[in-house]
């Protein structure tokens, strides 16, 4: 199992414990009892309760291995459940979103009202285009008010979409166009970052070019920067939309069958081709609604802000459809947290009195790495809950953000879960759990998680470390696999027939909390992004001189993981600093900037067993320079010296 070594001896050697707080747990959504729950009328309940439908579900779920439906005969929007009703229900003036741009003083605050007007006129706009139900769509977009408004308008019309990060190259964009057959694309000229301009559009003709389904591209204007529009395909946001009317009556919501396709994401597997993670409509909303309520302890007075990207499973889950469900305020901000200077998330909490924030280890440990004195220019006494996901975080960096960041004094949830799991999976209760600096604590109720050993046995608490599992389906699991239901089956099902694999390795300590300890697989955690080995391999490989390339992860104090790529050049190639550069870019340019090693290494020779597989394994401890495992497999062993000597210039 490729492990990070350095966390997990860390999180073995951790003890401490934080009791909830008695005037918190007093005050909390989940009272004492809230684990007892039957797991189905858990869900039962928290469908009726969160969820207005149009038509009752007659069936709570049915579960034909490996394939699950939820809420049978159950007729909803996500739309109306997200926007409409909360306006009709009296909550039109409250803000759905504060919209705080990168540029200073640059802010919107959009109420529910708002955000219902915005939508129609969008959906409307959509529609005058001929995207309807069931037409596929694509969306290449930042962090501005039209993100949202443009998922809820599709999700209106009952279109489903594929939400791709502004950080994935024309190559990546293209390739989940075609893969989705999608007919339609929304961008944006251009995006801030860091006071300049991060261009989309233009990598949204490059992608276009290769998805030659797409009949129209919608583009906000966002920057002013120079676009090229191309007649009769390219039209911009403000002349499709602003016209349109904002009646609600005008564009009805479309009733959608609880299992039909809500989105697609794609998300990095072993092999190089991206996965299409198919979520359904009704289980994902309830889902991700449930816990959004109970794990950072939403009030309607709260103030909440996930600082993750939408175009990743987190945002479109807690950016977007869980808060939105539940009526609540959320902060959206554009821009990179060091811009204009290394205080301005905390200043961004300061103005607009944040309780809950939710992010990634990576962003924390930056934070400690640029010092808490940023923080302490600030405020920041309105935080509650403060959340983590993503990657497994170190107990200094979950310290760290409690005593700096919480006072010594909120709650931090380490939540565990991922795109083919839609929702939080294990994660503490902020009034019920003892916490643990590192552990994801416990299963959400009606999430039946365990670890097994190799033969598929429930491991006991306190009896060591195995595989993460899930024994029984839940609400917003994935469905499939877009186009692909065979890979469906082998990458998560066929290893145990009873349980779903996800991927990690985990134990559960004699308490019962859960701790997840990482990447079982080829995939790295980057960020808090997943990326895969080979898929990196593949780009590499592509380049015209690289002759072979091998991809491992090694350990970063601050990203968690980085990429180290070794590279064999082809005949006449010269591996100069030039051409690292080049082969960096040519990365970038296949999957995207997050994607390029942080170290590259040209080497005459990979090791190789004798069965010609290169052995990444060997790979791995020469990047963390780690005392080598056993090499007596390889080919040729003086290839491993030669590479330590190299990777250590
Ligand atoms: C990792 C992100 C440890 C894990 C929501 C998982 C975590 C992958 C945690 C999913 C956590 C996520 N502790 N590891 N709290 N949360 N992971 O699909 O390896 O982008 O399999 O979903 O991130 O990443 P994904």
């Amino acid at each position: 199992m490729a492990q990070n070594t350095q966390n997990i001896d860390a999180l073995m050697a951790e003890e401490r414990t934080y009791p909830p707080d008695p005037e918190f747990a007093a005050q909390a959504n989940a009272q004492a009892g809230f684990y007892d729950q039957d797991p189905d009328e858990f869900w039962e309940k928290e469908a009726r309760e969160r969820i207005t439908w149009f038509t009752d579900f007659n069936a709570l779920k049915q579960w034909d291995r490996p394939h699950a439906r939820w809420y049978l005969g159950g007729r909803l929007n996500a739309c109306y459940n997200c926007v409409d009703r909360h306006v009709e229900n009296g909550l039109g003036d409250k803000v759905a979103y504060y919209w705080e741009g990168e540029p200073a003083d640059e802010r919107l605050t959009i109420t529910y009202a708002d955000l219902q007007s915005r939508v129609v006129k969008a959906a409307n706009g959509f529609r005058s285009l001929g995207i309807g139900k069931g037409t596929k769509v694509a969306v290449y977009m930042g962090m501005i008010p039209e993100s949202p408004v443009t998922l809820l308008a599709l999700a209106r019309l009952g279109a489903p979409f594929t939400f791709v990060f502004g950080g994935f190259s024309a190559q990546a964009l293209g390739s989940r166009m075609v893969e989705m057959e999608c007919e339609y694309l929304v961008t944006q000229d251009a995006s801030n970052r860091r006071g300049k301009a991060s261009p989309l559009k233009p990598i949204a003709d490059e992608a276009m070019d290769m998805a030659p389904t797409v009949k129209h591209c919608v583009t906000v204007r966002r920057t002013g920067s120079d676009v090229t529009m191309k007649q009769g395909r390219d039209l911009w946001w403000h002349d499709v939309v602003d016209t349109q009317s904002d009646d609600p009556a005008s564009c009805p919501c479309e009733p959608m069958d609880a299992e039909d396709m809500f989105f697609l994401m794609f998300s990095s597997g072993t092999t190089g081709r991206p996965k299409g993670i198919v979520h359904s409509t009704a289980g994902y909303l309830v889902g991700v609604a449930t816990t959004h309520y109970y794990v950072f302890d939403i009030k309607p007075d709260t103030v909440y802000w996930c600082a993750a990207d939408i175009g990743w499973i987190t945002g479109h889950s807690y950016i977007v459809f869980g808060p939105l469900a539940n009526a609540t305020t959320s902060v959206i901000y554009e821009g990179t947290p060091d811009f204009p200077d290394k205080a301005r998330w905390w200043e961004i909490i300061e103005r607009y009195r944040v309780n809950v924030l939710y992010t990634a280890p990576t962003s924390i440990r930056t934070h400690m790495k640029w010092g808490a004195h940023h923080a302490e220019q600030h405020d920041l006494s309105s935080l509650k809950v403060l959340g983590s996901v993503g990657e497994p975080i170190n107990p200094e960096a979950w310290l760290w953000y409690r005593d700096h960041i919480g006072a010594g004094r909120t709650p931090v949830v380490d939540t565990w879960w991922q795109t083919e799991t839609g929702m939080i999976m294990v994660s503490p209760l902020p009034g019920l759990t003892t916490l643990k600096p590192g552990s994801a604590t416990r299963p959400f109720p009606g999430v039946e998680a365990a670890v097994y050993d190799e033969q598929g046995k429930e491991i006991a608490p306190g009896e060591g470390a195995g595989y993460m599992v899930v024994k029984a389906p839940w609400p917003s699991m994935f469905r499939t696999l877009y186009g692909d239901d065979e890979r469906f089956r082998e990458t998560y099902w066929d290893k145990f027939p009873d349980a779903y694999l996800a991927g990690d390795s985990a134990r559960v300590d004699a308490d019962g909390d859960f701790w997840l300890m990482g990447r079982i697989d080829d995939v790295m955690n980057v960020s808090g992004h997943r990326l895969s080995t080979t898929e990196i391999e593949s780009a590499l490989v592509d380049h015209p001189d690289v002759a072979q390339a091998a991809v491992v992860s090694r350990y970063d104090a601050t990203t968690g993981q980085a990429i180290v790529a070794y590279v064999t050049l082809k005949e006449g190639a010269e591996g100069s600093t030039e051409k690292l550069a080049e082969l960096r870019d040519h990365v970038g340019t296949q999957i995207g900037p997050i994607a390029k090693p942080a170290n590259l290494v040209f080497s005459d020779e990979l090791p190789m067993t004798r069965s010609g597989k290169i052995m990444r394994r060997l790979l791995k401890d020469v990047a963390e320079n780690r005392e080598l495992g056993d090499t007596t497999t390889l080919a040729d062993p003086s290839v491993v010296d030669e590479l330590k000597q190299r990777s250590e210039n």
